[in-house]
C-alpha cells in the first residue's frame, strides 16, 4: 500500500509486453468516504518492488477534521519485522471524489490512490498508473483490499475483469499472505 518514490529497480520488474500509456480509468462516481474509512486487508496486489516480500498487510483509513483521510498501513516485512507508514489523503478535486494523492513524510513519498469501485463492506480496487516517459514503461500499482483477510474468487475474478476491460496488465496479481 506504501507509494514510493521511482527507482530504476522497479523498471526491470515491469512487464514492458503490454501498452505503454496508462489507460484511461473511470473512479467511482458516487463515493462515501465515511463508508469507506476503517480497516482493510490486502488480499491481492500487482508486483510492487517496495512491496516484496510482504504479507500481512493493512490499511486503517481515518476521517481527519479537515476532510482529508488519515492512512495508517501496517505490514509484516520480508525480514519478518513488523513495519507501519503513516500519511494523508487527499481528494484531488471535488468533481471527483474517489480520486486521492498520498503522501508519507517518512520516508517522502506521494502518489495516485484512485478507488475504481468499492461496495465499503467488502471489496475495493485501488489502481495508480504511472509512465516513465524516457524508458517508455508503465508502471501499474493494483490493490485488492478485503473488509476480510480473504476474498472470494469472485470478486477477485470481478475485478480482474474490470482491469483488463480497462486496458490494464492483470499478470502480474498475486495474492498477499495473511496468515500472521
Ligand atoms: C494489521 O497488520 C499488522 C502487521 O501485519 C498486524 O500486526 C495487525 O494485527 C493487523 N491488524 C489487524 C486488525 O488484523
Ligand atoms: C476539477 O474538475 C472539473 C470538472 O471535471 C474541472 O472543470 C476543473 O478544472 C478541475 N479543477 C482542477 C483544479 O483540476
Amino acid at each position: 500500500m506504501q507509494i514510493f518514490a521511482l527507482t530504476f529497480v522497479v523498471l526491470s520488474l515491469v512487464s514492458t509486453s503490454f501498452a505503454k500509456e496508462c489507460p484511461k480509468i473511470v473512479t467511482q462516481k458516487v463515493f462515501d468516504v465515511t463508508k469507506y474509512v476503517g480497516l482493510w486487508y490486502e488480499a491481492y496486489r500487482s508486483d510492487i518492488i517496495f512491496e516484496v516480500g510482504s504479507r500481512c498487510v493493512n490499511a486503517t483509513y481515518s476521517p481527519n477534521p479537515d476532510g482529508s483521510v488519515a492512512v495508517w498501513n501496517q505490514a509484516v516485512n520480508l525480514l519478518d519485522e513488523y513495519t507501519s507508514i503513516r500519511g494523508t489523503a487527499r481528494v484531488k478535486n471535488a468533481s471527483e471524489p474517489a480520486a486521492f494523492v498520498v503522501t508519507f513524510d517518512n520516508p517522502i513519498q506521494k502518489g495516485d490512490y484512485n478507488v475504481l469501485t468499492t461496495n465499503y463492506d467488502d471489496y475495493a480496487l485501488v489502481y495508480a498508473c504511472r509512465t516513465v516517459p524516457i524508458l517508455d514503461v508503465k508502471l501499474e500499482f493494483i490493490w485488492f483490499l478485503s473488509r476480510k483477510k480473504t476474498m472470494s474468487p469472485g470478486t477477485v475474478n470481478e475485478l480482474k475483469k474490470i482491469l483488463s476491460d480497462m486496458g490494464a496488465d492483470v499478470n502480474s496479481i498475486t495474492q498477499t499472505e495473511q496468515n500472521c
